[in-house]
């Protein structure tokens, strides 16, 4: 199996009426009802299982307005498969994000290209969290609206539960936690050069017994991006908040927001 990541973004997903048979036939492997999906996600997909990234789909984790997840299957592993939603993503919203990312270039201002640069920019941030060696997704694979990466749950294909709904257990791990995320935010700020942007006790899963994974680096942007400084305080201001309701002892915004930085 190819272990290399992947990223592309193809212009003209050509219909050939023999890819179409192709597309068919991989479809019914992969068991994916044609209804749920438009013809350039089915495509995508079709072109990702082709490259041996997926060998099947498995139903969704979560469905959403702007994306759907997805439990995949390659070879005996599980994967996640995050699928965003051309017609009713934000486009205006992803655009401002977009537009001060030097990382990454629009292609024109056609919906469907903001929806690929997207998912193409939060493949990105997913690598440099992995490169860090935070506690995230390993990314695998990046093609047009979809990624694919590491499956977070248990063997029966549960996705861990969000820290929001499953709160460490104790005082001492709770602290535990806080502080280890805090260690990786300064990780993912320091070597990763970039902020989450969307964290809270949302998109963070826990395991159980203080193993915790961050998730969702869709609004991650660089640190040099105009709008860092605010994301990155308003990250840490929801985390303290939710571990001081947890009756964790936090610190002040200003004392972790500089943990982060420079520690
Ligand atoms: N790698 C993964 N492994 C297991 N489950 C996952 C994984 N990634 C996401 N999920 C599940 O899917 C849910 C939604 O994922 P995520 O938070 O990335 O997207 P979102 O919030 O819907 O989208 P957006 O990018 O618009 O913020 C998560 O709360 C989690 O339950
Ligand atoms: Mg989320």
């Amino acid at each position: 199996m190819n272990d290399d990541k992947f990223s592309a973004i193809e212009e003209d997903i050509d219909l050939s009426p023999k890819k179409i048979e192709r597309l068919e036939k991989t479809l019914e492997d992969l068991k994916v009802e044609e209804e749920v999906f438009d013809k350039y996600t089915l495509m995508t997909l079709y072109e990702l299982s082709r490259r041996g990234y997926l060998d099947g789909l498995m139903g969704f984790v979560k469905t959403g307005k702007e994306a759907n997840v997805a439990r995949g299957v390659r070879g005996d592993d599980l994967v996640a498969v995050k699928i965003y939603r051309v017609a009713t993503s934000d486009f205006r919203r992803m655009w401002r994000y977009l537009r001060g990312d030097h990382r990454v270039k629009v292609r024109g201002r056609r919906r469907h290209r903001i929806v690929y640069t997207w998912a193409e920019r939060e493949f990105k941030n997913l690598l440099a969290a992995h490169r860090a060696g935070i506690r995230s997704p390993e990314p695998y694979a990046h093609m047009n609206n979809v990624i694919v990466m590491e499956f977070l749950g248990d063997d029966e294909g549960n996705p861990y539960p969000l820290l929001k709904y499953h709160p460490p257990e104790d005082p001492e791990t709770a602290e535990e936690v806080l502080w280890n995320i805090l260690d990786d935010y300064h990780r993912l700020y320091t070597e990763g050069g970039i902020v989450h942007g969307d964290l809270s006790e949302y998109n963070i899963l826990y395991a159980g017994d203080g193993e915790y994974y961050i998730i969702d680096f869709s609004q991650g942007v660089p640190t040099d991006h105009p709008m860092a400084e605010e994301l990155l305080v308003r990250d840490v201001s929801n985390l303290l908040r939710f571990f001081a309701r947890q009756g964790t002892d936090v610190p002040g915004v200003e004392e972790a927001v500089s943990h982060v930085k420079g520690g």
